[in-house]
Formats: structure tokens, C-alpha cells, sequence
């Protein structure tokens, strides 16, 4: 029998441990089976702002097509962008290809085998590292994200709020990281905070740290973590253009590969700004006014003008081509849903008689 809070955790996991397809079982890695750090760091570089449920498909979708570090490296970086689309902050599609391509030139095709060496890759902060390097390397390095940090604020009854408690909550994880089995520990946590100490409802009267949890004691449990109140997100407008040739082709760009949405395929749009922005059309076109698309970015939200037109006048930027709408980030997808609901151009099925 364990009694260390840890070994509470461990045995909790060896039992509850969720099936993810990046994971290695309890049982499997007892047996000497040893996760792959190329499908650790994806997965990990996939969740961070992303939920497990919606990582799942995409990551099929990468390990289908790119199952080792030496494919993805070959892979081209608008093929990598597109398959990226619709998971949000593209930087991160962009840094994977260059981490990808860092880890064949400057280390033979095999990621570094320490926190310290993943802290150097492209893309690879801190929390990063510390995942990778305690998961597929077992080494006790301190993994602490959103979970952690609510787990750790209960289980210690820190009335601290973030983002102040972070050092506290940070050192509370490290003090709990054991020598043996740390990646098992950090996974245990994070499906711990995902599965039983939830942010709203906590089941605590099934939780393997019930008798510890200092929170659970005291009755705070609900009301931790506390946060420091965010400041109201400012709106932001702007307008943006589809534009169909005759035939049907839609004129997309890429936008530039520095700024929001950098390096996706997007339709033609002007700046976005809190004041209005200056009208930006690719080309001179009877331009109809069908709809907004709204869409909230970390900093702001957007509300976007969508105006369409079909025109056979050549447009000032972008190309023309047949449209695949899952290439597309998911505010273009919203523009798109308007766009082609109001298009003449645009085969629908049709329902009924
Ligand atoms: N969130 C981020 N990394 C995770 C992991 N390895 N297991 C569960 N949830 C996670």
C-alpha cells in the first residue's frame, strides 16, 4: 500500500489513466513500452489553447499522413497549414514545421532527450518541454497548465488569484513531482483536474485526494482557483471580400506570415481596427452586402463585414481557384458559410421537391 500523495494518484491512475491515442498505458509503459517523443510533442504542441476532444481527429489526421518527424520536416508548409485549419493559433503549425525541420538538420531526425535540449527547438517553451520531457523521458520535470494549477490551488487551499499564484502553484506541483514515474504523475494530474476536480462542479466524494484536499475541508473547493478579473476584450471591424469569377473560382490569398491568421488561406480583407478601417476590395465589382461574421481572437473580438461580388475583372491581390473550405481557419469558414449560402455560383443540394 502507497500513502505518499502521489502513490494515491498513481494507483488512482493505474486504474483511470484516460485512452488517448498519444498515450502509452500505465500498464503498456510498466511493460517496457516507451512513448514516441515525435507523437508527445505533437500532441502536446495541439492541446495548448485546444481541447482533447477536438485534438483527437487532428491528430489522427497528422500521424495518418506524417507518422514520423522525417516525414512532417518534408512536408510543404501550406499542405501543414492547411491541414492545421480551424485549431487556432497558426504560429504554432508554422513553429512545428520549423521544429520539425531543426530536429532533422541539427539532430539527426531524434528529438533532444532532455528539457533543457527541447527547450532550444523552435516553438518548444517551458511547459512544453516540461510535458515532453517528463512524459516520453520520464524525467520529474514540473509540468503545470491550467488543470495543474486548479488541482494544485484546491488541494492547498491557495486563495492567491492567478495570474499572482502561479509561483506558488508551480512550486506546490514541483514539491508533489516523485522520482519514480513523474510523466505518469503529470498526466495523472491533468486528467484529474479534467475529469473530477472540474472547474465548476468537482466530484469530489469520488476523488483519490478527497482526504487530503485541503479545499475540500474547508468548502472552497468551488471558488478556487480565484483569478484576477480579465479586462472586456475591445471590438474590432473590418470588411471582408469574397469574390466569385463567372466560372466559380473564388479569390483567396495567404495572408502574410507575421500577424493574425499568418500564413492561412483567407478572402481579401482590410485591417481590423476598433475605428473603421479604409475600404480594401481586391477589385472594382458591385459589391453586396450579405452578412456579418463574428469571431473572438485572444485580444478582441471581430465583427466582419462580408461582402460579395462576381466580377471577371482581375483583382489587385489573391488568386482564383476551386475552393476547399476545410483549408480554411474557422473565421474564413463563417464567411464562407454566408458566401456561398447567397452565391449563384456555388452548387447546394437541394432539399425535398
Ligand atoms: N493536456 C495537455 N497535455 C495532456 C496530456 N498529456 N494528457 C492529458 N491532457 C493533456
Amino acid at each position: 500500500m502507497r500513502d505518499g500523495l502521489s502513490d494515491i494518484l498513481l494507483d488512482w491512475y493505474d486504474r483511470h489513466a484516460r485512452v488517448m491515442p498519444w498515450r502509452v498505458s500505465p500498464q503498456d509503459r510498466r511493460a517496457g513500452v516507451r512513448p514516441d517523443p515525435y507523437r508527445v510533442w505533437l500532441s502536446e504542441v495541439m492541446l495548448q489553447q485546444t481541447t482533447v476532444v477536438v485534438v483527437r481527429d487532428y491528430f489522427h489526421r497528422f500521424t495518418s499522413r506524417w507518422p514520423t518527424v522525417t516525414a512532417l520536416a518534408a512536408a510543404e508548409v501550406a499542405e501543414v497549414m492547411a491541414e492545421w485549419a480551424g485549431l487556432g493559433y497558426y504560429a504554432r503549425a508554422r513553429n512545428l514545421l520549423k521544429c520539425a525541420r531543426v530536429v532533422m538538420e541539427s539532430h539527426g531526425g531524434v528529438f533532444p532527450g532532455t528539457r533543457d535540449g527541447l527547450l532550444t527547438l523552435p516553438g518548444v517553451g517551458p511547459y512544453t518541454a516540461s510535458a515532453i520531457a517528463a512524459i516520453a523521458y520520464d524525467e520529474p520535470a514540473v509540468v503545470v497548465d491550467g488543470n495543474v494549477e486548479r488541482v494544485m490551488a484546491r488541494l492547498f487551499d491557495i486563495h492567491t488569484p492567478l495570474p499572482a499564484a502561479k509561483p506558488i502553484l508551480t512550486e506546490k506541483a514541483a514539491s508533489l513531482t516523485p522520482g519514480d514515474r513523474p510523466g505518469d504523475h503529470a498526466q495523472a494530474v491533468m486528467d484529474l483536474g479534467a475529469t473530477i476536480c472540474t472547474p465548476r462542479s468537482p466530484a469530489c466524494g469520488i476523488c483519490p485526494w478527497r482526504e487530503p484536499c485541503a479545499a475540500r475541508a474547508a468548502g472552497t473547493a468551488t471558488q478556487l482557483p480565484k483569478k484576477t478579473p480579465k479586462k472586456a476584450k475591445p471590438i474590432r471591424q473590418g470588411t471582408v471580400y469574397v469574390l466569385f469569377r463567372p466560372d466559380g473560382a473564388v479569390l483567396t490569398e495567404t495572408r502574410p506570415d507575421t500577424g493574425l491568421l499568418g500564413g492561412m488561406l483567407a478572402f481579401p480583407t482590410t485591417d481590423w481596427t476598433e475605428e473603421v478601417p479604409a475600404p480594401a476590395p481586391p477589385a472594382a465589382a458591385d459589391w453586396q452586402d450579405i452578412g456579418e461574421a463574428r469571431h473572438t481572437f485572444t485580444h478582441f473580438h471581430l465583427r466582419l463585414t462580408v461582402l460579395a461580388a462576381a466580377s471577371g475583372a482581375d483583382p489587385d491581390r489573391g488568386s482564383f481557384s476551386d475552393l476547399d473550405p476545410k483549408a480554411l481557419p474557422t473565421l474564413m469558414r463563417k464567411v464562407w458559410a454566408l458566401a456561398s449560402a447567397a452565391s449563384p455560383f456555388v452548387a447546394r443540394t437541394t432539399t425535398g421537391d
